[in-house]
């Protein structure tokens, strides 16, 4: 099978297309025939190695050179075949997954805890742009924030991957959504079901004197005394992402915030997609708020197969609106 192989840290160039063997799946594993993946900043960071404090840690991509050759965590396909012990599905089923790596392939094989069935009414392309963002805004929205019917909340970073989830899952769950975004895309967000939006180049949200029972921090760009200023006194600020750089950040502005959250009287709690431990779970709630026509994905851009590094160097560049998916021809 063909798989785009990363021997090296570095840009996305070092995505080389190569010929590997097909998986075999082992007990309790899923074979799946790839139909689509989508690009999230999870892979660039995979690819780039950054930021370099990341590769400290012994669960971490790798200190000198990636432990993971194939990278794409997520993926909408078909089953083709399934190991022993697995009962959940079957050759012919369509899936979606979260996985830790190997979707930048035409076949992967997975833990069949990490799958759920497709949801119907989407394409391949559409469901592979959910695993990772909507996951995400999920928990941070519903597990982490414990948005409530009628309860205000702020999104920062509304139009990227996770914050067009994040915006059409709170305004489901009957929140009143406000997004912060660049100016282009304030017509998209309010689509997605913002009540209003915020360009943040214009404005700064915590110091407009409005107050937030919820705020999402997937943008970044303000610490947890500054986000407090828009929060009321029982508020929750989730952080889930920050500016990206090469030495530490976004770690840094994860970890800084959450330690000065500690200090201060509103709950301060990160989001954590790669550590959850119940991703079918939520894939499958997923799977309902899309079939029942509360969230449909924004696709941005759609790249072929052999141009995954391209695909991957426009989602770094970090103002795609919505995701951007890759299709793996039959
Ligand atoms: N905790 C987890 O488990 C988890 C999981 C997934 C992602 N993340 C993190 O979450 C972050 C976002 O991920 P993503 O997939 O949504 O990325 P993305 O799709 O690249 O999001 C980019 C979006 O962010 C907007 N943006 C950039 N700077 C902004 C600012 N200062 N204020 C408000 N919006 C701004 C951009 O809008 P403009 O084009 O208008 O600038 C663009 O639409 C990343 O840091 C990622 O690493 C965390």
């Amino acid at each position: 099978m063909k798989a785009f192989v990363l021997r090296s840290y570095g840009s996305p160039d070092r995505l080389t297309l190569t010929d590997v063997d097909e998986p075999v799946p082992a007990a309790g594993e899923v074979l799946v025939r790839v139909r689509a993946t989508s690009v999230n900043p999870y892979d660039w960071h995979t690819v780039s190695g950054t930021p370099y404090v990341a590769r400290l840690i012994p669960a971490g991509p790798g200190l000198r050179a990636p432990k993971l050759t194939i990278p794409g965590c997520d993926v909408a396909g078909d089953v083709v075949a399934v190991g022993s012990g697995v009962s959940s599905f079957r050759a012919g089923d369509e899936v979606f997954g979260l996985l830790r790596d190997g979707g930048f392939a035409e076949y992967v094989s997975v833990h069949a805890d990490l799958l759920a069935r497709k949801p119907a009414n989407l394409s391949y392309e559409q469901a592979a742009a959910v695993p990772m963002a909507a996951v995400t805004a999920l928990l941070a929205v519903r597990d982490v924030g414990r948005l409530e019917k009628g309860q205000r909340v702020l999104v920062n970073g509304a139009s990227g991957g996770v914050g067009t989830f994040a915006v059409q899952i709170a305004s489901a769950l009957g929140g009143q959504v406000t997004g912060v975004c660049g100016a282009p895309n304030a017509s998209l967000v309010r689509s997605l079901g913002a009540y209003s939006v915020i360009d943040y180049r214009a404005e700064d949200f915590t110091r407009r004197g409005e107050r937030y029972d919820v705020v999402l921090d997937i943008a970044g760009g303000h610490g947890a005394l500054a986000v407090r200023r828009a929060l009321t006194r029982h508020g929750t600020l989730v952080v889930v992402g920050g500016p990206a750089g090469r030495f530490a950040q976004p770690v840094t502005h994860v970890f800084s915030t959450l330690a000065v959250g500690a200090l201060i009287p509103q709950q301060v709690r990160l989001a954590d997609a790669v550590g959850c431990a119940h991703k079918p779970k939520c894939l499958t709630a997923l799977t309902d708020l899309v079939e029942n026509g509360s969230v449909t994905p924004v696709v941005d851009r759609e790249y072929p197969f052999a141009e995954i590094p391209a695909a991957v160097r426009y989602q770094m560049a970090g103002h795609a609106p919505g995701k951007v998916v890759v299709t793996i021809p039959g």
